[in-house]
């Protein structure tokens, strides 16, 4: 027996097939498979402070608007006359003090219950009790409002797992001050952003500032079942290349499309939402304790335009992948185990829920 017969020959985990990243029927899958199953990230607590207070969104392509009651509970509900199917609240933020669709103006308080249908007589007509808004689960953690169209799914801390017992390793958003947001949006299937997100093999190569700042021996990128992600423990080196990034930092990656970065001074979240089969848009929120940056000779603007720089780098590289794999020569190909054990996990849940 010669050496080569010996020799034992594993095979890399392949990726998804190309195919899931473009065709509109993957799409359609996992918008009822994943995305109407998980809770999705949808509005910040300091944005609904008052009562009638509201953010308008929408959850797996389905039209749907946080508020906050009289009695200063949150609730949700599908954004959806019970008359004609007409729109409450337009998207984004703002605040009522009734809800009035936007069609022909039949009438809801802020409790989602139905009080006025011209040309109806309520009691008589129709049984408001049974034309009421159609309800939308909603918690929060950290400062962050999150909502879920599945009665089944588990309490949202229960969905985060481990994520909740890493954050109380850093600062508390309550504890820092919210400092805006960044938007992006690629011409990339959520899926492709998320690979990328799940892994530090590209690093090196796509970020030539953040690259600096890490090293090998100084990040610890596993999976954690309990809740989900894949989490990048990572230690920075100092650079003059990206003074941000100082001490430890916590980059998490949870299943399905939700990026939260702790760090000693900072911590930022993004939702990852898919908006077609090719097209995904990012909303990023940046909270900083001015302080410790200040010591640290930071500031919240350094962090966030250092955070759009690699979000742009990150973009940049999907799109191209994207073209590569809407493009029909490469179906599938392999992945380095330890390198890319993040994105298999990924690759593993996506793989799970929709084929079981
Ligand atoms: S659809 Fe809402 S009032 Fe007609
Ligand atoms: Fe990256």
């Amino acid at each position: 027996m010669n050496i080569r017969e010996n020799a034992v020959v594993s095979t890399p985990p392949e990726t998804l097939p190309a195919s899931w990243y473009h065709d509109r029927e993957t799409y359609d899958r996992e918008r009822n498979a994943i995305f109407r199953k998980h809770w999705t990230l949808i509005a910040r607590e300091d944005q609904l402070t008052t009562p009638g207070a509201y953010v308008a969104d929408d959850i797996a392509d389905l039209p749907v608007f946080v508020i906050r009651g009289k009695e200063g509970e949150l609730r949700g509900y599908h954004n959806v006359c019970r008359h004609r199917a007409g729109p409450l609240v337009k998207e984004g933020a703002g605040r009522c003090s009734t809800l009035r669709c936007r069609y022909h103006g039949w009438l809801y308080d802020i409790e989602g219950a139905l009080r006025r249908a011209p040309g109806l007589e309520l009691g008589r007509d129709l049984d408001p009790a049974k034309f009421g808004l159609f309800p939308v689960r909603v918690e929060t953690w950290n400062g962050l409002v999150f909502g879920c169209l599945d009665g089944e799914a588990p309490p949202l801390h229960d969905w985060l797992g481990d994520i909740v017992g890493i954050a109380s390793r850093f600062p508390s958003n309550a504890d820092m001050t919210y400092k805006g947001e960044v938007l992006e949006s690629g011409d990339a299937n959520w899926k492709n952003y998320s690979d990328n997100s799940c892994e530090g093999y590209h690093v090196g190569f796509v970020h030539k500032s953040l690259g600096k700042t890490i090293g090998k021996e100084e990040i610890d990128i596993r999976p954690h079942e309990n809740g989900q992600f894949v989490g990048f423990d990572v230690t920075y080196i100092a650079s003059e290349a990206d003074s941000t990034r100082q001490g430890k930092g916590f980059w998490i990656y949870k299943f399905p499309g939700l990026l939260l970065h702790f760090a000693e001074y900072s911590f930022n979240c993004e939702r990852v939402k898919p908006v077609g089969p090719g097209a995904v848009k990012l909303v990023r929120w940046y909270w900083c304790d001015d302080d410790k940056a200040a010591a640290l000779g930071v500031t919240a603007e350094d962090a966030m335009a250092s955070g759009k720089v690699v979000m742009g780098e990150d973009l940049g590289i999907c799109e191209d992948v994207q073209r590569n794999l809407s493009a029909g020569i490469y179906q599938t190909g392999r992945m380095a185990p330890t390198e890319e054990v993040g994105t298999i996990y990924f690759q593993k849940l996506v793989r799970e829920a929709l084929e079981g």
